[in-house]
């Protein structure tokens, strides 16, 4: 259903670009992204470190201010000459550089002027960054559009459709500004984790959990404080630990329904208790629900957004489960919000404003959302779930006939399952890593 074609992209990538260059670049040289505006996150995100500073153009391209900022990058301005025809002030760049230097931006053709720089002038700024000992010889001059025309296109239907669908699961209506749209459930996590982000603050994860979670705090320098989920209760919330590990630098506690890697659904009486504990403690609720209605046992979806005039709360989610296509990148986040306390807190505003500044779906995968969400069978969604429960039978028999292998628990929802590994009846392998590396 969904086939990796990056090799092929970056093989064409890679022979696009040569015809521009006086050698020849590898598939290897190419690391691709959902947009250049994404590319700078990451160039920018890599190279910062303490007290770095970057050299951007004035005029310029405003994204490179934003984005230096949320990775703490001093910015440190040069002149374009606009009676040279916009040339770099070269004595100007160099007056700037000094040992915390990591970077030159060179947009060209130029943003905001237009202009397109000769051959001989950016062998004039190459060279002089050449002989400067301080300054990393990481960048590349970019020679990407022969025309600068941004088209903005906002599909507002998009954002409706949505805001319709997710409705339909709560008792209150929602409005097109509660939805946030990212390029995937992933990136509304990284979206998420930067904005409430803070020195010193901590976040609540269940363990087990789903580690892109982990892996996006430490991004984000968030401590990581984890809670159990119990298997022996169908891997609930353990609130005991939860009340337990929160102080005053705590700012959420995420929780995912349907499970993953337990393929637990939570009842809405423990939806409620969660709900109800997070109020008590003041901490916001992160409700990952990318496997919303991928449910196939007793207990049928609750969206942790029903509980939302108990305490506020974000719940993310993603086309690419419940419509199986992961590759579409498509997710959302939604701010489930009816007392207000989001926006009043800024929260909203921050995330609004992060987005601004960070990729977006693609327009063409926006256009397809209302369809998907309006016009998909009621028969298209049983289907995938009787191939889940189908799945899932098979292997839980399976695993039963096992020795070394124990469930505790049979999934009812999501795509995934937690197995018991009993060590004592397996030779030469001492842990889950092992039996992983070896099976
Ligand atoms: C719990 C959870 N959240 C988020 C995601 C990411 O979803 P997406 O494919 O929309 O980025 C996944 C994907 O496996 C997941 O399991």
């Amino acid at each position: 259903m969904y086939a990796d074609v990056t090799p092929t992209i970056v093989r064409s990538i890679a022979e696009y670009l040569s015809h521009d260059l006086p050698h020849q670049l590898s598939p290897d040289d190419i690391l691709l992204a959902p947009g250049a505006n994404q590319a700078i996150e990451v160039v920018m995100s890599v190279l910062a470190r303490p007290g770095a500073n970057i050299l951007l153009s004035r005029p310029g391209y405003p994204f490179y201010e934003a984005r230096a900022a949320c990775s703490n990058l001093e910015v440190r301005h040069f002149d374009l000459l606009p009676e040279k025809g916009s040339e770099v002030d070269l004595e100007s760049v160099e007056a700037l550089v000094d040992d915390n230097t990591i970077a030159i931006v060179i947009i060209n053709p130029e943003n905001p002027c237009g202009n397109v720089f000769t051959s001989e002038h950016l062998q004039e700024a190459v060279l002089q960054f050449d002989q400067s000992p301080l300054l990393l010889s990481l960048f590349r001059l970019l020679n990407a559009f022969k025309i600068i025309l941004n088209t903005v296109l906002i599909l507002q239907r998009s954002f409706r459709s949505i805001e319709e669908y997710l409705s339909h699961d709560l008792p209150h209506q929602l409005s097109p500004d509660d939805i946030l749209l990212a390029p995937g459930a992933n990136q509304a996590i990284e979206v998420v984790m930067s904005v409430l982000a803070r020195p010193g603050a901590n976040i609540l994860l269940s363990r087990p959990g789903y580690p892109f979670y982990e892996a996006r705090a430490a991004c984000s320098n968030l401590e990581v404080c984890h809670f159990d989920l119990l298997p022996e209760k169908g891997w609930e919330v353990d609130l005991e630990s939860v009340e337990a590990l929160v102080d005053d630098n705590t700012i959420a506690i995420v929780i995912i329904n349907p499970g993953n890697p337990c393929g637990n659904v939570f009842t809405s009486e423990h939806l409620q208790e969660i709900a109800e504990t997070a109020k008590k403690l003041g901490i916001l609720v992160i409700a990952d629900e990318v496997y919303s209605h991928l449910c196939f046992g007793n207990n049928p979806f609750v969206s942790m957004g029903v509980y939302g005039s108990i305490t506020p709360m974000l719940t993310l989610g993603s086309i690419s489960k419940r419509w199986i296509v992961p590759g579409w990148r498509l997710g959302w986040i939604a701010m489930i919000d009816p007392s207000g306390v989001l926006k009043k807190s800024g929260i909203a505003e921050c995330l609004q404003d992060y987005l601004e500044y960070s990729a977006n779906p693609a327009t063409i995968v926006q256009g397809a959302v209302p369809h998907l969400l309006e016009k998909t069978s009621k028969d298209f969604f049983s289907n995938i779930n009787n191939i889940l429960k189908e799945a899932i039978e098979a292997f839980y028999t399976k695993v039963q006939e096992i020795p070394c292998l124990t469930c505790p628990y049979k999934p009812e929802g999501a795509m995934c399952v937690m197995i018991k590994l009993n060590l004592s009846f397996l030779e030469g392998i001492n842990d889950d890593m092992e039996f992983c590396a070896k099976a």
